[in-house]
């Protein structure tokens, strides 16, 4: 059987990190993209060199031409505007709403079957635009975020009670930004409730770093934001569907009925395998999640409202 293939755009630091993961991982063929020459061929090129001490035969270039990512099976789209310190993932809308709707149209044309992750911010509109370039189903186009806002949830409470990242399972829903909701009601540690090991009050702080966790690292890099987490995150994502792993992974997927949120991109759980967003979870929110959740999602169609009228 044929390896799986992966295009990866933009070659920059989450991109190039999403290449590493993928190639460790073995998940197929990679091909990055950049619109700067020679940047994606180099950075393709020197994770190629690194496949004979790690142990993969991915086959990985790097490339400025969307010819080169024809047939993907996956597409991560991570291009655009990293924010700054200072700036909000909102401040990007204008930048990378043109630049997701160009690089989706042309990603489409080549790869009509793909299912594809975009990373880039502010995420929940972007995701949009991507829907709206590609033309694709709304299953096969999900945005990562929920992924990476769980995992750094996760982080936290495990150093905070001393025990495995592992052992950590959780759910949050919303949009990525500061609005974000963590569910603590639904976050256990191997099935026993989080409230049995970390106080309230603890937890909020958790629930409360979480949110600001993108800011946070923006703030101590200076120059740009987060990378390897959210190219784990995306690698991820991408992983359950090129293995067709069935995952339930919160992701921002589009809902309609679900959720009372009337067709937009919202972070939810997600059942995630070879079709891309297959199913979405339905849970069941206590009054002051609803409410968290209803403020995350104005916030969402807020952004959408204004993507739209660039787009
Ligand atoms: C983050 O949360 C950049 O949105 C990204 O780190």
């Amino acid at each position: 059987m044929a390896r799986k293939k992966i295009s990866i755009i933009g070659a920059g630091n989450v991109g190039a990190t999403c290449a590493h993961w993928a190639a460790v991982k073995g998940l197929g063929d990679i091909v990055l993209l950049d619109i700067i020459e020679g940047l994606p061929q180099g950075k393709a090129l020197d994770l190629f060199q690194a496949g004979p001490i790690e142990g993969f035969d991915a086959d990985i270039v790097g490339t400025n031409d969307y010819r080169d990512t024809a047939g993907s099976d996956v597409v991560i789209i991570t291009s655009g505007l990293a924010r700054k310190p200072g700036m909000s993932r909102d401040d990007l809308l204008a930048a990378n709403a043109r630049i997701v709707k160009e690089v989706s149209a042309n990603l489409a044309a080549g790869s009509p079957n793909a299912v594809l992750i975009v990373v880039s911010n502010p995420l929940d509109a972007m995701v949009y635009v991507a829907w709206k370039a590609s033309g694709f189903p709304a299953r096969r186009v999900l945005g990562q975020a929920g992924v990476l806002d769980a995992a750094r949830y996760r982080a936290f409470l495990a150093r905070q009670i001393g025990c495995s990242v592992c052992d950590i399972q959780a759910m949050l829903l919303g949009g990525h930004g500061d609005d974000m909701v963590p569910l603590p009601r639904y976050t256990t540690v191997s099935g026993i409730p989080v409230s049995q090991f970390v106080p309230a009050d603890e937890l909020a702080a958790i629930v409360e770093r979480t949110r600001k966790g993108g800011s946070e690292i923006i703030n101590l890099l200076k120059t740009g934001s987060a990378y390897y987490a959210p190219a784990a995150a995306s690698v991820q994502m991408a992983e359950a569907i090129l293995l067709d792993r069935k995952r339930i992974l919160p992701c921002a997927v589009y809902c309609d009925k679900q959720y009372g949120v009337g067709g937009y991109f919202v972070g939810v759980p997600c059942l995630v395998g070879a079709g891309g967003a297959e199913k979405i979870i339905e849970l069941e929110l206590s009054a002051e999640e609803s409410a968290a959740f209803a403020v995350s999602v104005s916030h969402v169609k807020e952004l959408v409202a204004a993507v739209e009228k660039l787009i």
